[in-house]
């Protein structure tokens, strides 16, 4: 009698313990697909005016500087953000390209690491207005 009570109060026990480590490994997942989705598409198109479009591998770039803020402290976490506060005057036309991009191109280039394009035609694709 008090031994079967105590095998279902294992049962259950044991039960108890299978959700609990679902649980434990569900939740970071989510957490981490949560975290992933906030990133961003890993390469992306930027409006480029006259001298065509810009290809851009954000990913790469989120990898090798390991902060968002570099970019995000000028412009929004948000596709387009920065064509619209060139259209409110708060960023002038190739300001990113310049304070940003070209600029930590030719730093990292000087001190010898593993950088990006610094003249126009590696950045501009060519279109067939030029
Ligand atoms: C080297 C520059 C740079 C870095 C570093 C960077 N981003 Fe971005 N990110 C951009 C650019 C450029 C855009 C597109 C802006 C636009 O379309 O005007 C963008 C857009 C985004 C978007 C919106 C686009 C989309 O696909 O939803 C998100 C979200 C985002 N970034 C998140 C991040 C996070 C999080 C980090 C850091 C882990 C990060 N970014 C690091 C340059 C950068
Ligand atoms: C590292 C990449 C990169 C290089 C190199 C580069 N550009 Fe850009 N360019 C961009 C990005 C990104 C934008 C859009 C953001 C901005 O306007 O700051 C842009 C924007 C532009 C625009 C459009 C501005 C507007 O709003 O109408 C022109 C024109 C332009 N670039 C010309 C040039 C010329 C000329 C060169 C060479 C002397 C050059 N770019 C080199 C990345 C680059
Ligand atoms: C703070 C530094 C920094 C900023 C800002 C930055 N880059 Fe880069 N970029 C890098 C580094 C570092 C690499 C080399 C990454 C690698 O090889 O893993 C790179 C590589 C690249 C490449 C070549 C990728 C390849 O596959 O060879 C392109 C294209 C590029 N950047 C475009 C841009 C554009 C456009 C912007 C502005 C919107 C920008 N970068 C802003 C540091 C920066």
């Amino acid at each position: 009698m008090t031994k079967d009570k105590g095998e279902k109060t294992h049962m259950l026990q044991f039960k108890l313990m299978i959700v609990a480590l679902i649980i434990v490994a569900i939740c970071p997942a989510t957490a981490f697909v949560a975290e992933y989705e906030k990133k961003g598409a890993e390469k992306m198109s930027l409006y480029g005016g006259s001298r065509g479009p810009v290809p851009f591998p954000h990913l790469k770039h989120q990898k090798a500087l390991n902060d968002c803020n570099v970019c995000h402290g000028v412009f929004d976490q948000q596709a387009g953000s920065i064509e619209k506060l060139k259209q409110e005057g708060k960023l002038v036309k190739k300001q990113v390209m310049n304070k940003q991009c070209i600029k930590c191109h030719r730093t990292a280039k000087k001190e010898d690491k593993s950088s990006g394009p610094t003249s126009c035609k590696k950045c501009h694709i060519k279109n067939n207005s030029r």
